[in-house]
């Protein structure tokens, strides 16, 4: 197996490991699955079963190899959602998808905010032009490292601390990820980037928040011709839906960039649209939509695959299949245009059905 990922750098050739998981991802999976085959992208597959299903019948969350067989024998990773009413503790949850972002050190979690449809936007009078930014969110520090604990559980008298973790490192590399990401990514319209904005809570969490601030200044000095800039999280929230044309590159911690990506999803016309990276420059990095498994509608046929597809169009994009980018994204937005979505944003397309309609678009782009 070792020589797997080897030879694939060699030719054009790559692999990639899908983890479809739980709820919804069992069914939009496969449609980006589908989508990537239709844009002739030299990709080959391997299907991995990681999920609750597995968890509840064998106690296996990530086996003994997982981690290092993914990184060793894979060029990126496309994954569904996780979590399941059955495992309580989400712990599979845990275990896999954190186990991910934390193990293989993938630290920036890359989140477009993109509007491809007008009629997508709960806001008034705002066009696809004005909501154009990214999210790069820490991905492997903060609250979500789980250090903290437990006293005098089950009594009165329990004390419970989750300890908000910050490196010099950690913060320093995702505040240069997002400077580097601005300098060298155009706009959707082709204009240049020129914004990063970094968003924390350092009015009230003093330490980190000093932290982040001085990192930002002295990384911000090395890229003179970015405009810095800083918003509180809770002031930032209310600035996503009064103006978003103001945001160009937001980067932030990992807590907050959790939340304000679902309030950005609102921008794009809910979780089904929205898509993510979880990266590690040179090495193999794992793509999955924002949304979750969506229990209440699972296995109806009714979740919105295009979060999945896009999430497929930027995973392929990383790998170096631009041409397969763009036609995959063209033809997310020919079915926007003709309505040819799930019910979610309007249409009255099946999951599949929508699935079906964006490969053949894409197949039919090839031959013409
Ligand atoms: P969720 O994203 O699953 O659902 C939130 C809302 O958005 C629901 O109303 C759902 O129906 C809707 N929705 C989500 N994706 C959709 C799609 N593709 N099409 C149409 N509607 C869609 O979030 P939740 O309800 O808070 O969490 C459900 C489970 O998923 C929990 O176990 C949670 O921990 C897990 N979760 C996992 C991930 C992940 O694996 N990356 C992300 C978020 C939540
Ligand atoms: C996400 C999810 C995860 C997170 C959960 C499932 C742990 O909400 O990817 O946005 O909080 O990072
Ligand atoms: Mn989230």
């Amino acid at each position: 197996m070792s020589s797997l990922k080897k030879d694939s750098k060699i030719g054009t050739r790559k692999r990639i490991a899908v983890i479809a998981g739980d709820g919804i991802g069992q069914e939009v999976i496969p449609q980006a699955v589908k989508v990537i085959k239709a844009s002739g992208a030299d990709v080959e597959f391997a299907d991995f079963d990681w999920g609750a299903d597995r968890y509840l019948r064998d106690g296996t969350t990530v086996p003994p190899d997982g981690f290092a067989r993914l990184s060793r024998d894979f060029d990126a990773i496309l994954v569904g959602a996780f979590g399941d009413p059955r495992v309580k503790t989400n712990i599979h949850a845990k275990e896999i998808l954190l186990g991910m972002r934390f193990k293989m050190d993938l630290y920036a979690n890359v989140r477009p905010v993109r509007l491809l449809d007008a009629a997508l936007c709960p806001l008034k009078g705002v066009e696809p032009k004005d909501v154009d930014f990214i999210v790069i969110r820490e991905n492997t520090e903060g609250v979500y490292t789980d250090a903290g604990g437990v006293f005098k559980q089950g009594t009165p008298d329990e004390i419970a601390t989750q300890e908000d973790i910050n490196t010099r490192k950690g913060v320093e590399r995702i505040i240069l990820y997002a400077f580097e990401f601005c300098r060298s990514h155009a706009k959707i319209d082709g204009s240049p980037r020129g914004k990063v904005l970094m968003c924390d809570k350092s009015n009230a969490m003093t330490h980190a928040g000093s932290l982040w601030q001085r990192v930002f200044k002295e990384v911000a000095a090395e890229y003179p011709q970015i405009t810095p800039q800083h918003m509180y999280v809770d002031a930032l929230c209310l600035q996503m839906v009064r103006d978003p044309r103001q945001f160009d590159v937001i980067v932030t911690n990992n807590m907050f960039g959790d939340i304000i990506t679902d309030l950005a999803a609102g921008l794009q016309g809910g979780l089904g649209m929205a898509a993510s990276g979880n990266i590690h420059p040179g090495k193999t990095s794992m793509f999955e939509p924002v949304h979750g498994s969506a229990p209440p509608i699972a296995g109806k046929n009714v979740a919105n695959p295009f979060g999945a597809i896009l999430t497929a169009a930027m995973m392929l994009g990383h790998l170096g299949f631009t041409k397969e980018t763009s036609k995959i994204d063209a033809a997310v937005l020919e079915a926007l245009r003709q309505k040819k979505t799930t019910e979610d944003i309007g249409g009255s397309l099946g999951t599949r059905e929508a699935g079906d309609w964006v490969a053949e678009q894409v197949s039919a782009t090839l031959s013409s």
